[in-house]
């Protein structure tokens, strides 16, 4: 996986699944195993079913571009004591997928295991009792004393934050977000007990179309820079390692969130 700028780092496509063309999807899905195939056949709204292989599709497509010698079908996962897939026979090779209506986001890791979240933010989810789910007590408190058209921004910051570090960990709402101790503005990532020997990484962006996103990284080697893709089309996969290809071209900012005790911390 190495870039033109030379810094390693996870890679992040994604696709806005409702502006594909129904051959794009299929075109997509054409790698998928039969596993994936009758899994998607299993979903019963049709935009999850398009998402779902739009995803997984393209998670085989990106490994493919950093394994360019394995073909996006040959790619075959073990599954972690959470559910978490990772590709097979690729040492060092780290995948991790989300989707959600509208959108299929994909990150491939050489740099450490990597977890993604992305959600819809028009779903109206901001409300104290969704929010009682992802904050512990000192982060309800800053929640409830922001502006009300502050809340949902932060709400979605947060969740997306918290899951992506859930699913970097691998071990998924099988553990608590509340026991993630964040603040909410400036996005922080105070401490994360129950993984504390990580080298914890974050990042997050609003993406156009409604979405908010946060990708985390377990990082193993030298320091990493992500890098975000817009995919347009399943062929933008074909491209060359170009930064200036189309479709490949970076095209959002991914913020770096920060981890530890914010700068005025002072043990009591
Ligand atoms: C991982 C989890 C947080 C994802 O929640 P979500 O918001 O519904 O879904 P997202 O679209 O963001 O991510 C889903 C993808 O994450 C990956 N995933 C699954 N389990 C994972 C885990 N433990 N850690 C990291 N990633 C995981 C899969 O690729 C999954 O894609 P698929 O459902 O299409 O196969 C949630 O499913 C979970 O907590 N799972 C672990 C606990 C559990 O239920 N385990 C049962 C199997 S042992």
């Amino acid at each position: 996986m190495t870039r033109p700028s030379g810094l390693p780092g996870p890679d992040l496509y994604w696709v806005e699944t409702g502006a594909l063309t129904e051959s794009d999807v299929v075109a997509f899905a054409a790698c998928l195993d039969d596993e994936e195939r009758a899994r998607a056949e299993r979903l019963r709204l049709p935009g999850a079913r398009r998402d779902f292989k739009v995803a997984h599709g393209l998670a085989r497509l990106a490994l493919s571009r950093a394994r360019p010698d394995r073909s996006p079908s040959a790619w075959r996962f073990q599954t972690g004591p959470h559910g978490r897939p990772e590709p097979e026979d690729a040492p060092g090779l780290r995948m991790n997928l989300s989707h959600t209506r509208g959108l299929a986001v994909v990150a491939v890791s050489e740099a450490g295991a990597v977890g993604v979240d992305a959600e819809a933010t028009d779903a109206p989810h901001a409300r104290p009792e969704t929010a009682a789910l992802f904050c512990n007590d000192a982060e309800l408190t800053q929640w409830r004393e922001l502006a009300p058209d502050a809340r949902d921004a932060a709400f979605y910051a947060l969740w997306t934050l918290k899951e992506s570090l859930l699913k970097a960990c691998g071990a998924g709402f099988t553990l608590d977000p509340r026991t993630i101790l964040c603040d909410l503005l400036p996005l922080r990532v105070v401490a994360f007990p129950p993984r504390p020997t990580g080298r914890w990484r974050s990042w997050a962006t609003t993406l156009p179309g409604g979405f908010r996103l946060a990708l985390s990284l377990d990082e193993t080697g030298p320091s990493s820079e992500p890098r975000a893709c817009r995919i347009i089309a399943p062929d933008d996969m074909n491209a060359p390692e170009d930064e200036e290809a189309t479709g490949l071209s970076p095209a959002v900012t991914l913020d770096e969130i920060p981890h530890g005790p914010p700068p005025d911390f002072r043990p009591a």
